[in-house]
């Protein structure tokens, strides 16, 4: 394929069929990206304001840290939540406490095979559906910036790796209540199924399966890599589901532990 090509778009493009309409599509094929739409812009307005806030985002009792501000790495965190270290001062007001992870983890999200062909088609109708033709006169694919941007997918992938890491160990932390050596409630849990799925989701990634499975002759000398393809790739064929569940239980886990940091919600112990 030639890169940087540029070429007409939609029904009115040279060698295209001539019709008179957009689409001869009479289901409704606007549903998907509307709905899509919809969800991506409550979830975005959601996470830039709980990321920005600085509010409720630790229950210190429970030992509960809010995704969207792990790690912890400022001494605007309690110090309890800071076991990584205290690698800066105070933040002022409305700077993302997490400001170390969050931009690699919107560029995962960004970048993400999945995302791009939903928000390629919800927000800027490129196609808006299959067989239907696009509004834009130019096409250029991913072949200019900023769009080239997105080869630089395996890189997040590999730094969403790290990141749920920590994630991992905030749910260890949440197994260890102040003044216990072992209890979890509710939030626990919550914070459990919520970092499963994240990884999950990363590791059904695109990239991760050609990591894992790529740049192979054959799979009959590489018996482990040949098990952990074969396991990616089980995982990779639920990516879309695994896409939304976890934008679902990030804002959930969020909210929850917004709740009980407030004292909105008393979170039941289960065990002590
Ligand atoms: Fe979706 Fe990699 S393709 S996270």
């Amino acid at each position: 394929m030639t890169r940087a090509t540029s070429l007409q778009a939609g029904t009115g493009a040279p060698g295209r069929a001539s019709i008179g309409v957009r689409t001869l599509r009479t289901d409704n094929w606007w549903r998907a990206p509307l709905v899509t739409f919809i969800l991506l812009t409550i979830w975005v307005a959601y996470a830039t304001v709980r990321a920005f806030s600085q509010h409720a985002y630790a229950a210190t009792q429970e030992h509960y840290l809010s995704p969207f501000t792990s790690p912890c790495v400022t001494a605007s965190c309690p110090a309890e939540f800071r076991d990584f270290g205290t690698w800066f001062g105070h933040f002022p007001p409305f700077v993302p406490l997490a400001i170390v992870t969050l931009p690699f983890l919107l560029g995962f999200r960004l970048t993400c095979y999945y995302y791009r062909r939903t928000y390629y088609r919800a927000f800027w109708a490129s196609p808006p559906a299959c067989a239907v033709a696009e509004p834009h006169a130019k096409y250029t694919g991913e072949t200019r910036f900023p769009l080239i941007l997105q080869n630089l997918h395996r890189y997040f992938f590999l730094a969403a790796g790290v990141i749920s890491l920590f994630n991992t160990w905030d749910v260890i932390q949440a197994f260890r209540p102040v003044g216990h050596t072992f209890g979890f409630g509710l939030g626990t849990i919550v914070m459990l199924v919520n970092a499963t799925l994240l990884w999950a989701y990363t590791l059904s990634c695109h990239s991760c399966r050609h990591i894992v499975g790529g740049r192979l002759r054959n799979f009959s000398a590489h018996p482990m890599r040949y098990a952990a393809w074969g396991f990616v790739s089980k995982l990779n064929a639920r990516h879309m589901q695994l896409a939304w569940t976890t934008l679902a239980t990030l804002m959930l886990t969020d909210g929850y532990i917004a709740l009980v940091s407030s004292g909105a919600f008393n979170d039941p112990r289960i065990v002590h």
